[in-house]
C-alpha cells in the first residue's frame, strides 16, 4: 500500500511539474537549455583535463619539459569551457527563479482570487488559517521542485552523454558507469519514496500550526482574559511538536541517504581506476582517457544530486498542489445573471421575499443539514422601513445575507426592484443594495479608505454627508487627522460604536437603494441609534440625500416604534407582521422579548458600557432634536 501511494507520489509529482512547463514553456526552455550546456561543458571539461594530463602531463614527466604550444591550447579550451559553464549556470539559475516565482505568484492570486469568488457558505466551513497556509505555504510547496528541475532535466541530459562518451571511449569502462549511473538513479528513487509520506505529514502539520497560530492572535483578547494563554501556548506547542518531529524525521532520512549518494560516485572513480588500470596495461585505453573518466564520475557526483532534490522535493509538492487544486476546483459560486438595474435610477428600491427557504449547508457533506428558514415572506415597500425583530438564532441575519445575495434561497425568491437578485449582475447588486454586517469590518487603512472603498464617484463632501448620517462625523472630525487618520487593523483604534457607525457610512456613501441593518447599531448609544434610523428616514425622498427601503435588525423600542411595519420572526418562520403598537397588543412573545430587551437596556445602562458619543459628538442633541 505505502509503496503503491509512492509510486503514485512519483506519478502525480511529475503531473505537477507538467503542468509547471506547460505554464511557463518558454522560461523553462531558457533554462534547460542553460542546464544542457552546463551539463555539456562538464563531460567536454572531463575530456580536456585527460587530454591535458595525456598531452601536457605525461610528457612533461617523461621527458622533463613542458610544451607551451599545447599547455596554451589547454588553458584556452578550459577557459573556453568554464566561460559556457558559468553562461550556462547563469541561465538555469535565472530561468529556474523566475519560473519558480512567477508560477507561485500567479497560484497565490488565483488562490486568493478564488477565495473571493467563492460563495459565503463555503468559507463558513473552511478556517480562515488553512486558507492562509494555502495561499501561501502550499502554493510554494507545491512549486519547490521547480528551482531545481532544469538542472535535473539537464543533468539526465548530462547522463546519456556521459555515458554515450564511456562506450565510445571503452566498453568496460561503460560497463562501470551503467552499474553506477542507474544506482545512483534508484537510489535518488527510493531516497523520495521513503521521503512522501513524511513530507505530506509535515506539509499537513504547517498548515494546522498556522492554522491554531493564526486563531489564538485572532481570538488573544478571549486568550488573555479568559486567563488561557498556557493552555493555548499548550495547545500551540503540542502541534509545533509533531511538526518538529515531523521535519526532523524528514532530516533523518536525509542524513542516512546522503552520503550514500555522495559516496556512490566516488566507488565508481575506484571502480574506474581499477578497471581502467587493467585497460591500460592491455593497451586498450590511454593515459588520458583513464583520466578523462575518472574526472567525469568526480565532476557527475553533484549534479546527479539534484535529481534527487526533485525526486524528494515531489511529495510535498503533491501535496500542496492538491491543497491548492481543492481550492481552485471548488465549486459552488454563485454565477451572476446579466441584468442591470439602471444605475440612474436613485429611487429606493422595494425588497420582496416570497416563499424563501433556507438551510446552511452541514460542515460535512454525510450529515443532514437543518432548515433555518421556513417559508418566509414579506415586503419593504419602496422607501420604507421594516424592522425585523425576533429572539435569538431566529433566522434575521440569515434574511438580512439573503438580501443581498450573499446566499441563494433553497426554494423562494428574493426580489430586489422586481427583479429576482439571482438575475442581477454582481455590479450592479452590490450598487442597489448595501448590507451593514452584525459584527463591523474595518480596514487598517484612513477612514476616508475605509468610507469609500475606492468606489468611483465617492468625494469627501459624500464622505462627509454618510458620516453626518451615520452620526460618525462628530468622532471622525476629533480624530487628530480627520479623514487621513489611519484606524489599525480591524479598526483598533477605534470604540465598538465608532466602528459601527463608520461601517454604515461606508453602506451609505455607496447611495444604496436598499439598506439592510442588521443589528448594526447595537454597540451605538439608543438614543444616538434612533437618532440614526430617524435621519435615514427623512433623509429618503430629499434631493441629494440617500433613498433608501430600510430593513432593520433591531431590538430598541424606540428604534423598532420608527418603523412602519414590524416583521417578527420565530425559529425562522414569520410569526406576525403589523405595526409595532398592533404586535405589542396581539403577539404576546413579541411583547416579552421587546420588554425582556428593554430591561436588559436599562441594566446595562446604569453599568455605562456604551460607547461614548457625547463628548465627541457634540452636535448630538440638535441632531436627535432636529
Ligand atoms: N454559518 C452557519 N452555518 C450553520 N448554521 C448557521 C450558520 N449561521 C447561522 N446558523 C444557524 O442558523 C440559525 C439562524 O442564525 P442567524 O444568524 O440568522 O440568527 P439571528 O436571528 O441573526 O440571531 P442573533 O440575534 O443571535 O444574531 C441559527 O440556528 C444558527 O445556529
Ligand atoms: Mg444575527
Amino acid at each position: 500500500m505505502a509503496s503503491r501511494t509512492s509510486r503514485d507520489v512519483l506519478g502525480r509529482g511529475l503531473a505537477v511539474l507538467g503542468v509547471a512547463i506547460r505554464e511557463q514553456p518558454r522560461i523553462f526552455a531558457v533554462a534547460v537549455t542553460g542546464s544542457v550546456l552546463f551539463g555539456a561543458m562538464t563531460v567536454a571539461s572531463a575530456f580536456v583535463v585527460g587530454a591535458v594530463v595525456g598531452d601536457v602531463v605525461v610528457p612533461a614527466i617523461e621527458r622533463g619539459s613542458v610544451g607551451v604550444g599545447a599547455l596554451a591550447l589547454a588553458a584556452v579550451a578550459l577557459f573556453g569551457i568554464s566561460v559556457l559553464r558559468v553562461a550556462g549556470i547563469f541561465g538555469r539559475r535565472l530561468g529556474a527563479g523566475y519560473m519558480q516565482y512567477r508560477l507561485q505568484a500567479a497560484y497565490r492570486r488565483r488562490v486568493t482570487r478564488r477565495y473571493l469568488e467563492l460563495p459565503l457558505s463555503w468559507h463558513h466551513r473552511n478556517a480562515t488559517g488553512t486558507l492562509l497556509s494555502n495561499a501561501n505555504s502550499d502554493v510554494e510547496a507545491a512549486w519547490h521542485p521547480i528551482a531545481p528541475l532544469p538542472f535535473a532535466v539537464g543533468t539526465l541530459v548530462m547522463l546519456v552523454g556521459a555515458v554515450a562518451s564511456l562506450f565510445a571511449t571503452d566498453w568496460a569502462l561503460a560497463l562501470v558507469g551503467l552499474a553506477v549511473f542507474p544506482a545512483l538513479f534508484a537510489l535518488n528513487v527510493a531516497y523520495s519514496r521513503r521521503m512522501a509520506p513524511r513530507q505530506a505529514r509535515a506539509q499537513r502539520l504547517r498548515a494546522e500550526v498556522s492554522g491554531i497560530a493564526h486563531e489564538s492572535f485572532d481570538g488573544a483578547l478571549v486568550v488573555k482574559t479568559m486567563g488561557r494563554e498556557a493552555q493555548e501556548t499548550d495547545r500551540f506547542a503540542a502541534r509545533a511538536g509533531e511538526l518538529r518531529d515531523a521535519l526532523v524525521s524528514v532530516g533523518r532520512l536525509r542524513g542516512v541517504f546522503d552520503p550514500v549518494l555522495e559516496t556512490l560516485p566516488s566507488l565508481g572513480t575506484l571502480a574506474v581506476l581499477v578497471v581502467g588500470t587493467f585497460r591500460l596495461r592491455q593497451g586498450a585505453i590511454s593515459v588520458a582517457e583513464l583520466v578523462s573518466v575518472a574526472f567525469l564520475f568526480t565532476v557527475l557526483a553533484f549534479p546527479v544530486r539534484a535529481i534527487g532534490w526533485v525526486l524528494a522535493e515531489l511529495p510535498r509538492s503533491v501535496a500542496g498542489w492538491d491543497r491548492v487544486r481543492r481550492v481552485l476546483d471548488a465549486t459552488g459560486e454563485m454565477p451572476y445573471g446579466d441584468t442591470t438595474l439602471d444605475p440612474a435610477d436613485l429611487r429606493p428600491a422595494p425588497l420582496t421575499f416570497t416563499g424563501v427557504r433556507f438551510g446552511y449547508e452541514p460542515a460535512e457533506a454525510h450529515l443532514p443539514g437543518t432548515e433555518v428558514l421556513g417559508e418566509v415572506s414579506f415586503t419593504v415597500p419602496a422607501g420604507k422601513t421594516v424592522a425585523l425583530v425576533g429572539p435569538t438564532g431566529a433566522g434575521k441575519s440569515t434574511i438580512a445575507s439573503l438580501a443581498v445575495r450573499l446566499v441563494d434561497p433553497r426554494a423562494g425568491t428574493v426580489a430586489l426592484d422586481g427583479v429576482d437578485v439571482r438575475r442581477l449582475t454582481a455590479a450592479s447588486l452590490a450598487r442597489t443594495a448595501a448590507l451593514v454586517a452584525q459584527v463591523p469590518f474595518v480596514f487598517d487603512d484612513t477612514v476616508r479608505a475605509n468610507i469609500t472603498l475606492d468606489r468611483p464617484g465617492i468625494g469627501d463632501d459624500d464622505v462627509w454627508a454618510a458620516l453626518r448620517l451615520a452620526e460618525a462625523d462628530g468622532f471622525v472630525a476629533a480624530l487628530p487627522d480627520g479623514l487621513d487618520t489611519k484606524v489599525g487593523e480591524r479598526g483598533t483604534s477605534l470604540s465598538g460604536g465608532q466602528r459601527q457607525r463608520l461601517t454604515l457610512a461606508r453602506a451609505l456613501a455607496g447611495r444604496p437603494r436598499l439598506l439592510v441593518l442588521d443589528d448594526a447599531t447595537s454597540a451605538v448609544d439608543p438614543r444616538v441609534e434612533a437618532a440614526i434610523l430617524a435621519g435615514l428616514r427623512s433623509s429618503a425622498g430629499e434631493p441629494g440625500a440617500p433613498a433608501a427601503s430600510i430593513l432593520v435588525v433591531a431590538y430598541r423600542r424606540a428604534t423598532i416604534a420608527l418603523a412602519d411595519e414590524v416583521v417578527y420572526l420565530e425559529q425562522g418562520r414569520v410569526v406576525a407582521r403589523g405595526t409595532h403598537a398592533e404586535l405589542l397588543a396581539t403577539v404576546p412573545g413579541y411583547a416579552d422579548l421587546v420588554t425582556a430587551y428593554e430591561q436588559a437596556e436599562v441594566d446595562h445602562a446604569k453599568d455605562e458600557t456604551y460607547d461614548e458619543v457625547a463628548p465627541l459628538n457634540s452636535g448630538l442633541e440638535i441632531e436627535v432634536d432636529r
